[in-house]
């Protein structure tokens, strides 16, 4: 779409579009470490957070940085040499916006909860508002840069937006999707496998290019055009969920053939064509992203009636709902078919190591299984807040906060939890599952001792020797 007007703002002319100035909506898990790390190298662009949340803002102000909202490895190292320098965090977001010739939006845009498209379509009412917020307070040209995950053609919606409030000045749109993922998310940016930026107008994807360029090399900033770009997000995420599915699916077929699913994955995997990664059978996905944008994927795709291509991508969360579902009634039939009043220890409650997000961590579902069965539920995990583990349980509204409260105790001690219980789950693959004393686990717990790895992170042998009922996934 031609803009209205030359790139030329009140008060500000854009010449060689030389950034100087980049506000960030959503201080979140994309926002945060995202911003810190343009910030880290850029150290002439001043780079301000904003978000409406304002406790969140100031823990991204706690002096200390161990007590930062959002734990993710060398992310608080960044923080502490940039902030104050050139990385800022505020809750004043007219500002930011107004000063700034860069906006990224990077809010929250999670499933619908409720009217059309409820708990299939993405909800963009977080990204509709920043649109406005932008639209309404921006006194010079901006270059507004999508960095949440969107359904493909939001850009549209976001130019209609910016173009028709009555602004005197210009907005470039760009998508700029994030591939980073939590727990490696410094590594990810810093050293990411590409760059992409969808836009239209020359000046706006070289002056974010620009950007990255200081650390990234050119060859591995691409440009595409807007649709490609959010529809390129969307399918790479399904595609990731969609090996996790394959190989869970597998798993399922080793336990009743005795093929052992590592080494199927490890064989197939060392198929050039199809590659090692993202073949860890599991408990099932987890994360805000995988199942979110597959969900997405599928109600655009209904949208235009393509049945089959919808079909087609929800047999991935299908399979990955059966995964979470087969692994609870896997564990309370072995439990002589109840676990009622039987104590049953979570180890890890985040989505994946190396985070506290436990946004659609297997965990929660698992364990809302398992309280429908009566089961005392216990759980440690190194990184994720008490508080978490009930407000995840509490959105299921499955029970009463009450009752959620009464079934489950959360301890900051792993020897504390398994203490007396009947079996183990291990959710998360946390390394330090590995190195924990399994003897004195095994003499403290209930007997026969049961394990159920939902990570594969322990050896089968080591831990039937030690006495334990071992059972993990697809071996
Ligand atoms: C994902 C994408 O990888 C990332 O590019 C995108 O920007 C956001 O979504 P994230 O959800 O943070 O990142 O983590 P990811 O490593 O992809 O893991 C997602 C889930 O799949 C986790 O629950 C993880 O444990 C699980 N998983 C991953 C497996 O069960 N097996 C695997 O082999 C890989
Ligand atoms: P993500 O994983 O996509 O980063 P998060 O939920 O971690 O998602 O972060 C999104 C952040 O965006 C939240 O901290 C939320 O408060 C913030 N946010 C949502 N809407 C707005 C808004 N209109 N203005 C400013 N911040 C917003």
């Amino acid at each position: 779409m031609a803009l209205k007007k030359p790139f030329t703002g009140i008060g500000k002319t854009y010449k060689n579009m030389k950034i100087t100035k980049i506000c960030c909506i959503g201080a979140g898990y994309v926002g945060g470490p995202t911003m810190a790390v343009i910030a880290k190298k850029n150290p002439n662009i001043q780079v301000t957070i904003v978000d409406i949340n304002e406790q969140r803002i100031a823990a991204w102000n706690n002096p200390d940085v161990s007590k930062l909202p959002i734990y993710e490895p060398g992310l608080a190292e960044i923080v502490e040499e940039t902030r104050g320098k050139n990385l800022f965090f505020s809750t004043n977001i007219d500002k930011a916006i107004d000063e700034s010739e860069m906006i990224f939006i990077s809010v929250n845009t999670p499933t619908k909860t409720y009217g059309k498209g409820k708990g299939m379509a993405a909800d963009l009412k977080y990204v509709e508002l920043c649109a406005r917020n932008i639209a309404e307070v921006a006194t010079s040209d901006k270059i507004v840069v999508e960095k949440s995950t969107l359904p493909v053609r939001t850009a549209q919606a976001i130019k209609s937006i910016l173009h028709n409030i009555g602004s005197q000045v210009n907005f470039h749109i760009l998508s700029n999707p994030e591939f980073l993922a939590e727990g490696t998310a410094i590594e990810d940016l810093l050293n990411p496998d590409r760059v992409l930026i969808g836009g239209e107008s020359k000046i706006a994807i070289e002056s974010l290019a620009n950007v990255y360029g200081s650390w990234v090399p050119k060859d591995r900033i691409l440009t595409t055009n807007l649709w490609s770009s959010e529809l390129s997000k969307l399918t790479a995420n399904a595609f990731l969920a969609q090996r996790v599915s394959s190989i869970n699916a597998i798993s399922e077929l080793c336990e009743h053939t005795e093929a052992n699913v590592n080494e199927v994955a490890k064989a197939i995997g060392m198929d050039s064509r199809i590659g090692s990664k993202f073949l860890k059978a599991s408990v099932g996905f987890g994360g805000s992203c995988f199942q979110k944008d597959i969900l997405n994927l599928v109600y655009i795709a209904r949208s235009y009636n393509l049945n089959e291509v919808a079909n087609y991508w929800e047999q991935v969360i299908i399979m990955n709902d059966h995964q979470k579902r087969r692994f609870a009634d896997k564990l309370i039939k072995t439990l002589y078919n109840t676990v009622s009043g039987k104590k049953i220890s979570m180890l890890g409650w985040a989505f994946k190591k190396d985070t506290n997000d436990t946004r659609e961590s297997a965990a929660i579902y698992v364990t809302d299984h398992l309280l429908n069965e009566q089961a005392k539920i216990s759980v440690y995990d190194p990184k994720v807040p008490k508080e978490k583990v009930y407000s995840d349980l509490n959105y299921l509204n499955t029970r009463t906060e009450q009752e959620n409260q009464d079934n489950v105790i959360i301890n900051d001690n792993p020897y504390d939890t398994v203490k007396d219980s009947h079996a183990i789950a291990i959710m998360t693959e946390w390394d330090e599952f590995k190195n924990y004393d399994w003897k004195k686990i095994y003499n403290d717990m209930k007997k026969p001792a049961f394990i159920f790895d939902g990570r594969n992170v322990l050896d089968k042998s080591e831990m039937n020797k030690i006495g334990f009922e071992y059972f993990s996934i697809g071996q």
